[in-house]
């Protein structure tokens, strides 16, 4: 396959790209002995609707209230509800396992020359708290919010902020991310975009296509063509 040539820096988004949006069901169902699996699944799907129909609606809140919000309705649709569990879920989030594969792949990044930088819809303080306790602050350039924004991705506006934060135009970045819904977005706005399919998803049918497609983060590094 042909490199990518031209890329000056990565864009990674953060939660079920970098970080495992899953492990704090994971976590809590160890400690409880439960299967919070399905819980997980609502609590994410609920939270994406969230941030959608928040944008569409003008009614922009942080996704730090947004993911509490999927939370509620996710304990009360599974008949979970219990104010310790989501005390603890919602702690458990805050710190959220980085995929294994997250630190070597930006090391990588760094070692080829390359700027590396997180552009998420997580608030500051949610993205802060979970680079932090992933160990990833170090390798990262830059962690973008969409709150500077009060508007979620695919927005274009969104993609955009890296274009600004970073200085170089949208075919100089590549954009990585395992939500084939981000990935539409971000190809659509103009990026080169990489789509981390982990789970072998069938590709999104929004007519806007990634560059390249990867089962892991080892696999980036080798699609810029740099030694
Ligand atoms: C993000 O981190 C929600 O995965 C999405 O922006």
């Amino acid at each position: 396959m042909t490199p990518l040539t031209g890329i000056r820096a990565c864009v990674f988004d953060a939660y079920g790209t970098l970080l495992d949006v899953h492990a704090a069901a994971k976590r809590e169902s160890e400690a409880q002995g439960m299967d919070l699996a399905r819980l997980s699944v609502v609590w994410r799907q609920k939270q994406l609707e969230y941030t959608w129909l928040r944008s569409l609606m003008g009614r922009y809140v942080d996704f730090e209230r947004i993911t509490a919000d999927a939370l509620d309705y996710a304990l009360d649709s599974e008949g979970l509800v219990d104010p310790q569990r989501r005390e603890r879920l919602l702690a458990l989030y805050r710190r959220l396992d980085a995929y294994s594969d997250a630190a070597a792949c930006l090391r990588d990044l760094r070692d080829r020359g390359l700027a590396t930088a997180i552009l998420s819809n997580g608030s500051p303080a949610m993205l802060d708290a979970a680079v932090e306790a992933a160990g990833l602050t170090p390798l990262l350039d830059q962690v973008l919010s969409v709150d500077a924004l009060g508007v979620y991705k695919p927005d274009p506006r969104v993609y955009h902020l890296a274009v600004e934060r970073l200085e170089m135009p949208a075919n100089a970045i590549l954009f990585v991310s395992a939500n084939g819904w981000d990935v539409a977005g971000a190809a659509a706005f103009g990026f080169r975009v990489a789509w981390l399919n982990r789970t072998a998803a069938p590709p999104e049918r929004l007519d806007a296509q990634p560059d390249r497609i990867v089962a892991t983060l080892d696999e980036i590094g080798a699609l810029l063509g740099i030694p």
